[in-house]
């Protein structure tokens, strides 16, 4: 019986771009599905922007634009990435669209009618200059217990105190630095501490499989904790970018209220444009529906989603597969520090995504475990395994066949009771199930451990040697042609993991696109493959070399915050500065001296200036001479220990030069000409 599924990765926050972990999580996912496809299953595989909530309202307002046209810029970059890793998503949607607002409203209304919904007055922090309820995250103040200044609402970095923003001293809302007043507002709330709600969640989340273990246990903990699980608040007031609640104007739904029921919007999207009928496939028993998520989102995927759709009387998810946070070099990524490896830095600089796929393949297990990435590591086992085991079997063959035996094999000897091709094939289930139980690790081990077998075969059969006398033709081409039908299933099991090199290999053994089904085939006895044109290059280290120095560019470019902005002045203020086109004449370096230079400038005076300036760091004298630039030409004269120094040259630079210690001086237009004013 073939399986209908409907597969969902988490759906990414639009205010930022992906980054390894999401990567990390579509490739496992991928895997996954291609695994499922390959045996016959259906598979619908959908992601979705997750666009709501205040941080993206607020980025959009810096960035000058509405939100959605923030979320639209942050859409249009996606395709990049998933296309680049080879992601193959059915659908991209957004939480903002039409299907997400309709299905959002109608959960809400179903869980209201189910009497699953509350309200209650709260008191919370507002910012009366924004005139907006701020979250925890938008408060900062002194800390209650060891008085360190500028921490956030709801914990002290300082001290690891944990308190509620009210406890703050002299708080103030980051986003305008006015002090909070408090205001009360009603709220609306899902009621999961109605008894049902305990009960049904006690027996979703351990029933069976649909866990992994220590998930269970973890949900478990969560029901049965000293408080049990609390109501939900799902209300937030406006301004806010979000969907409406119904017949509440003003109040819109918190955003993680929307985020997951993305899933069945993309979904149901994806069902509008291909014709196909999103209720009756959401109705209908045999339909299964997996969530692959991260540990930090577990709480939300195994309490209030489950709960929210069984209330209202949807389907509820089969399967919730969590995995672990991917490290770089044992260091945690940080999205707002912006750390860890840029997934478009990767593929611009030329590494191969399908190195990418099966390395984290190679580390990927069933468990929530974390795994590290390693440059070290990364190399090895691209260039020790997959190259030197995998890719070694099809060049050590192909030469033979093409130069001796006009590209053609011979099996011949392929029969089922042929012990060699019986062996290669037995792990087929095995590695099957693996990845049917996302042991990728242990599927890509069972597969070099047949690598190994092959290449064992290859030392002990030498076709070079047998290549040396006419009289073994037969048996070379015999030899090669099982080399190549090894190959050829070692490609089929590594599939999920490399479908584009698989691609390249089908198109090169001149054979239709491979699945499961195609264990029990073989090479045609006297079939024709083309010459064989190299198929996967190694690693050079050097690359890790760009690769870690373009992240460096990034994090400084990141966390060069701009600097505050001096005080307000007028224009007559600002026209006491004289500043004019000058040419510099000349540059030399100043002896003594390791930051100045000294210019030699014309400002079409009749005569020239002396100026020193703090630039050697950033250039050579010879590169500015015969260069126009901007000086302050009124500035009082100053005598410095080598000359007097008369006016001053505009340059600029980041406010953390030690982050970054570029200098830029300035250079007008073509077309400015010495003496000219600049205002
Ligand atoms: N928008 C929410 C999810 C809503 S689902 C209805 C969200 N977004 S996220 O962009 O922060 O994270 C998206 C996914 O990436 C989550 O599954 C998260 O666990 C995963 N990862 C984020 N950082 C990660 C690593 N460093 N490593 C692996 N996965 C990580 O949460
Ligand atoms: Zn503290």
């Amino acid at each position: 019986m073939t399986r209908q599924l409907f597969v969902t990765t988490a759906l990414p926050y639009a205010n930022g771009p992906l980054h390894l972990g999401h990567i990390m999580e579509y490739i496992q996912a991928d895997i996954w599905v291609r695994n499922q496809r390959m045996m016959g299953n259906s598979v619908h595989f959908v992601c979705a922007d997750d666009v709501h909530g205040a941080p993206v309202m607020i980025a959009a307002e810096k960035a000058g634009l509405t939100p959605q046209e923030f979320v639209a810029q942050i859409a249009a970059q996606r395709k990049q990435y998933l296309d680049g890793f080879h992601i193959a998503f059915d659908n991209w949607h957004s939480t903002d669209g039409i299907e997400n607002h309709q299905l959002s409203q109608d959960i809400y209304r179903k869980l209201k009618a189910a009497g699953f919904i509350t309200s209650k007055v709260i008191e919370q922090f507002y910012d009366p200059v924004k005139n907006m309820f701020l979250a925890d995250r938008y408060i900062k103040g002194e800390c209650p217990k060891c008085h360190a200044k500028d921490q956030y609402g709801d914990s002290c970095e300082v001290c690891s105190a944990v308190y509620a923003p009210t406890e703050l001293i002299k708080p103030y809302s980051v986003l305008t630095g006015a002090a909070p007043v408090m205001k009360s507002s009603e709220h609306f709330f899902f009621q999961l501490s109605n008894p049902q709600c305990v009960e049904f969640l006690r027996a979703w989340a351990i029933d069976g499989h649909r866990l992994q273990s220590e998930v269970a246990n973890k949900a478990r903990e969560w029901l049965d904790g000293e408080n049990g699980l609390g109501d939900w608040d799902i209300s937030r007031d406006a301004p806010y970018f979000g969907i409406e609640i119904p017949d509440q104007p003003g109040k819109y739904f918190y955003v993680w209220l929307d985020a997951p029921v993305g899933y069945l919007a993309s979904l149901k999207n994806y069902f509008s444009k291909t014709g196909q009928d999103f209720d009756a496939f959401m109705a209908d028993p045999a339909t299964e529906q997996i969530h692959f998520i991260g540990k930090d989102i577990t709480y939300f995927h195994t309490l209030f989603w489950p709960a929210m759709l069984k209330f209202s009387g949807y389907k509820t998810p089969d399967r919730v597969y969590v995995h672990g946070f991917v490290t770089v070099s044992g260091e945690k990524m940080s999205k707002s520090r912006g750390t860890g490896i840029s997934p478009l830095k990767y593929l611009d600089i030329g590494m191969n995504p399908e190195w990418l796929r099966y390395y984290l393949a190679a580390k990927l297990n069933a468990k929530v475990e974390d795994i590290d990435f390693s440059a070290e590591d990364f190399t090895a086992r691209i260039n020790a395994d997959l190259v030197g085991k995998y890719i070694n079997i099809a060049s050590r063959a192909a030469g033979f066949i093409s130069k001796r035996f006009n590209g053609k094999v011979n099996t011949a000897w392929a029969s089922n009771e042929d012990e060699f091709l019986m062996d290669l094939r037995s792990i087929a289930t095995e590695v099957q199930s693996y990845y049917e139980g996302r042991e990728f690790g242990k599927a890509l081990r069972t597969i070099m451990e047949k690598a190994d077998t092959i290449n064992a075969y290859v030392d002990s059969n030498k076709p070079w040697v047998l290549a040396k006398d006419p009289l073994n033709d037969a048996m070379l081409q015999e030899v090669c042609s099982r080399l190549l039908e090894s190959f050829r299933l070692l490609t089929l099991y590594l599939k999920p993991v490399l479908p584009q090199l698989a691609e390249q290999v089908e198109s090169w053994l001149g054979i239709a696109p491979m699945n499961w089904k195609d264990v029990v085939t073989v090479l045609p006895d006297g079939h024709q493959i083309a010459p064989y044109q190299h198929l996967l290059t190694r690693v050079e280290p050097a690359l890790f070399d760009a690769l870690f120095a373009a992240q460096e560019e990034e994090i400084v470019a990141q966390e060069n915050k701009i600097e505050e902005l001096s005080e307000e002045i007028t224009i007559d203020d600002f026209a006491k500065i004289d500043l004019r086109i000058a040419h510099i004449v000349n540059c030399e370096a100043v002896e003594g001296s390791d930051k100045l230079l000294r210019l030699t400038l014309d400002i079409g005076e009749g005569r020239t200036r002396n100026v020193f300036s703090g630039i050697k760091s950033a250039y050579q004298p010879e590169q500015l001479i015969g260069k126009f630039t901007v000086m302050v030409a009124n500035l009082a004269p100053r005598k410095m220990k080598f000359g007097i120094s008369e006016g001053m040259v505009l340059a600029a630079s980041a406010a953390d030069e030690k982050a970054n210690p570029g200098l830029y001086i300035m250079e007008p237009w073509p077309g400015a000409a010495p003496g000219m004013r600049v205002r």
